[in-house]
């Protein structure tokens, strides 16, 4: 592995700085008054400040956005640049937005949608699934008679090999719904090679990603990657809670679904629409955006977008590095006597900041709270929890501590949660 683009890149220490800024409560718990690092942002990331004073500035109007007052035409605006503002994320140029009040419910409203309408006995998916996306293929395929196929999981790599889906993959492959990147491990699988591949097999084939934990690492890009449904969580990508976001094609668009009989038939809103929402999605491309211009000229948003993404990845690539390696300040979580880095992989580019570590001396629910005592919020994901059980299982693994930091952290951030984890494993 080329250790160069292991190691990513940091930003540079003012522009850190000015990220941390950005972000409410990086460096303590407002409710205990105390300094804490929040490494649990696979389970809701920290929040951008614009993004979520946005939503509360939009949300005190009680204008509905489809009468005729000037302030309620305004919100509609807001909201029609904000869906465009989805589009550049996803790279969509056509296609229907999909939105809910959870990125589980996008999920089961799509996958219900293609396996009770699009032809064809089996569906497949994979053993790293969110309960969101397995569920919902287990329960639909189930109603409408049809069989289930889960890929296998790699123990090595942490995720899903591409020949373990296309060898279920068939002519009466009604839908392949899989993994962006694991919500355990951080792996990401090779998406392009999978549609690639599974395309091969059957040209029209229906697939669904669930790209909520891949959203906040890295680029999503529907004109490389075309698929028919794809999700992500705003709460996960420093925006707020209560809504889901989700995006199908026009083909998919179109299949039955819950809908006003006279909107059209592509129609995927219900309901009074939420400018509050959509305006605190476009303070984070903004955001994206302006990480982007600080690297990039350009007039084009998907251009700084993608700009900005990237640097996010590569800033949380070289942070991933040094929780791995340590440097002269920390050792690294590979070199600390007593740990261990559940499916450690060594080409971080293939990882988003998502890491499962564990303990000799200790399980990983003491660790957890160790950890808190100590000023660290990690999470605990253990097999027997409904969110985990399938996927560790697959990995043989009772249980981990999941330490998800974001790209506002600094390597400072890194150093002192070594020197804790490094005290924790020396607990008697
Ligand atoms: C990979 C993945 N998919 C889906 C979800 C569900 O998101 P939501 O809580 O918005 O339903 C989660 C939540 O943790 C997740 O990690």
């Amino acid at each position: 592995m080329n250790d160069k683009i292991n190691q990513g890149k940091l930003f540079d220490e003012q522009l850190s700085e000015e990220i941390k800024e950005l972000f409410y409560h990086v460096d303590e718990d407002p409710i205990l008054n105390k300094r804490r690092i929040f490494f649990d942002n696979a389970g809701g990331s920290l929040r951008l400040k614009k993004a979520n004073d946005m939503f509360k500035k939009m949300d005190e109007l009680p204008d509905c956005p489809e009468h005729s007052n000037y302030t309620a035409k305004w919100l509609l605006e807001v909201q029609e640049k904000a869906s465009e503002d989805i589009r550049t994320i996803f790279n969509a140029k056509s296609g229907s937005i999909v939105t809910s009040l959870t990125a589980s419910m996008a999920i089961f409203e799509m996958n219900r949608a293609i396996i009770e309408n699009v032809p064809g006995s089996n569906v497949v998916t994979t053993a790293l699934e969110h309960p969101s996306a397995y569920d919902s293929v287990v329960s639909y395929a189930g109603k409408m008679g049809k069989e289930v196929r889960v890929a296998k999981t790699n123990p090595v790599t942490g995720g899903v090999d591409v020949e373990e889906i296309t060898k279920l993959v068939d002519k009466d492959t009604c839908l392949l719904s899989f993994i962006y990147a694991s919500n355990i491990s951080g792996a990401v699988l090779d998406v392009e090679s999978i549609i690639r591949e599974c395309r091969k097999i059957k040209p029209d084939l229906y697939i669904v990603i669930d790209s909520v934990q891949h959203t906040p690492h890295g680029v999503l890009d529907l004109e490389k990657t075309p698929v028919d449904g794809i999700n992500f969580a705003p709460y996960k990508f420093f925006g707020t809670r209560g809504f889901g976001v989700g995006f199908m094609s026009e083909r998919a668009a179109k299949l039955q679904h819950n809908k006003l009989i006279a909107k059209s038939v592509d129609e995927w809103e219900l309901g009074s629409p939420v400018p509050s929402q959509f305006a605190s999605i476009s303070e984070i491309v903004n955001y994206v955006c302006w990480i982007g211009s600080k690297f990039i000229n350009s007039n084009d948003r998907r251009e700084l977008y993608v700009e900005g993404m990237n640097r996010i990845n590569l800033h949380e690539r070289a942070l991933m590095y040094r929780m791995l390696n340590g440097s002269d300040k920390a050792e690294g979580l590979r070199n600390i006597k007593g740990v261990k880095v559940y499916l450690d992989y060594e080409d971080l580019s293939t990882r988003d900041f998502i890491m499962a570590v564990g303990f000799d001396n200790i399980g990983s629910i003491e660790a957890v709270a160790e950890y808190e005592k100590r000023g660290v919020i990690a999470f605990e994901r253990v097999a027997s929890s409904l969110y985990s059980s399938r996927m560790l299982n697959s990995f043989d693994i009772e249980g981990v501590v999941r330490v998800s930091p974001l790209h506002c952290h600094d390597v400072n951030d890194i150093d002192e949660f070594l020197k804790i984890t490094k005290e924790i494993s020396l607990l008697k």
